[in-house]
């Protein structure tokens, strides 16, 4: 068995919300988002891997290299302009070959492994496994309804949806995808529709399998999913991923889980209530309050700033009595708060931004 991972700028899904890079490098409790189905595969067995990437790429490549520390055999696919998720079957053709293969779309999270998909498969060889959940947007998401085991319709973001059972974006083929997908033609929003090529298999008589999915499943696509996400990732990661490195002052309150990277200070008079993360050689200043379901990255300094429920990437700087909640915060952004502002901060900021209160 093989695995396909999408991070390519496919669909609508790719906004890149002004962060440098590719947004599927963008971390969720800090690691990057597309770390979590690397991992997934390598746990479900499978080792052969091929990345799907479009043109916005950078730094995937330079940083999952040959994909030995995930433990898989990593390669490239390079899909140039994205014209949808069958797409990237197509383009990735010979590296499949008649494998059956996971596709796994690089910014969806999904609590549960892939052993229960993989154990389907192989139980009954049909032509697809295709994850499902239900969800309060159907509108938004292919859409299955199903009478019983058997599949009434799949349609891509119906505007009048018949059920709210979402397919996600993680899906077991064998080889009888392949001439469905040669067979596309693209749909209104112009690319080949992997849903569409479901349904065919579904129509011409073949065997479709819908697997419900166990715990949360989050599809990373917007700035509030991806706040969504790292709370979902903090609340059930297990106590052991919570490292403990760096300098904590006798003075500083730390009350639930909360992993402290390598050569981080935190200092006296600051309260963290996890779960939270915070990465390698940040800076924690008196009069600071951190969490619940926050991730800091690398390098970040607070200065008497209180953050909740947000991601704050690497090297940024919060300075002043600021309240910051529900936010995303790129990289090396700085913000400066002069007086006790009175109402909480809710922000979206790419890299490099600046902010005075
Ligand atoms: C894609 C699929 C859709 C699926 C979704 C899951 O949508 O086309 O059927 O429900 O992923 O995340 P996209 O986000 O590419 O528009």
């Amino acid at each position: 068995m093989k695995g396909l991972v999408l991070a390519g700028g496919y669909g609508t899904r790719l906004r890149p919300l002004t962060f440098t890079g590719n947004k599927h490098m963008i971390p969720v409790a800090n690691q990057p988002i597309l770390f979590y189905s690397l991992k997934q595969l390598a746990r479900a067995g499978i080792r052969d891997v091929a990345l799907v990437l479009g043109p916005l790429h950078e730094t995937i490549q330079e940083t999952v290299r040959d994909g030995s520390a995930f433990g898989l055999r990593v390669s490239y696919v390079h899909q140039g302009d994205p014209r949808g998720l069958a797409h990237a079957v197509l383009c990735a053709r010979e590296f499949l070959g008649d494998d059956p293969f996971v596709m796994y779309l690089g910014d969806n999270l999904l609590q549960e492994g892939l052993e229960r998909f993989v154990d389907l498969y192989q139980r009954e060889h049909p032509s697809a496994v295709v994850g499902v959940t239900p969800v309060s947007q159907p509108s938004h998401y292919g859409i299955i309804e199903l009478d019983g085991e058997a599949i009434v319709s799949i349609e891509e973001k119906p505007a009048h949806p018949r059920s709210n059972l979402a397919l996600i974006g993680v899906y077991l083929f064998g080889p009888d995808i392949h001439p469905v997908v040669a067979d596309l033609k693209p749909s209104r929003r112009g690319e080949l529709e992997i849903t569409e090529a479901i349904w065919k298999l579904v129509r011409s008589g073949h065997r479709v399998l819908p697997h419900p999915v166990r715990g949360w499943w989050k599809d990373t696509g917007r700035p509030e999913d991806l706040l969504e996400a790292n709370e979902l990732v903090l609340t059930t990661m297990p106590s052991e991923a919570f490292a403990h490195h760096g300098t904590v002052s006798r003075e500083a309150s730390l009350t639930g889980l909360v992993g402290i990277g390598q050569g981080t200070v935190i200092e006296n008079d600051v309260e963290i209530s996890g779960p939270v993360v915070i990465g390698a050689g940040a800076h924690i200043a008196a009069g600071s309050r951190i969490g619940p379901s926050t991730a800091l990255g690398d390098g970040v300094v607070l200065h008497g700033a209180e953050v909740r429920r947000s991601i704050v990437l690497e090297g940024s700087h919060i300075t002043g009595p600021v309240r910051i909640v529900d936010s995303l915060i790129g990289r090396n952004v700085e913000i400066r708060c002069g007086s006790q502002s009175p109402q909480d901060l809710r922000v979206t900021l790419g890299d490099a931004a600046r902010v005075q209160l």
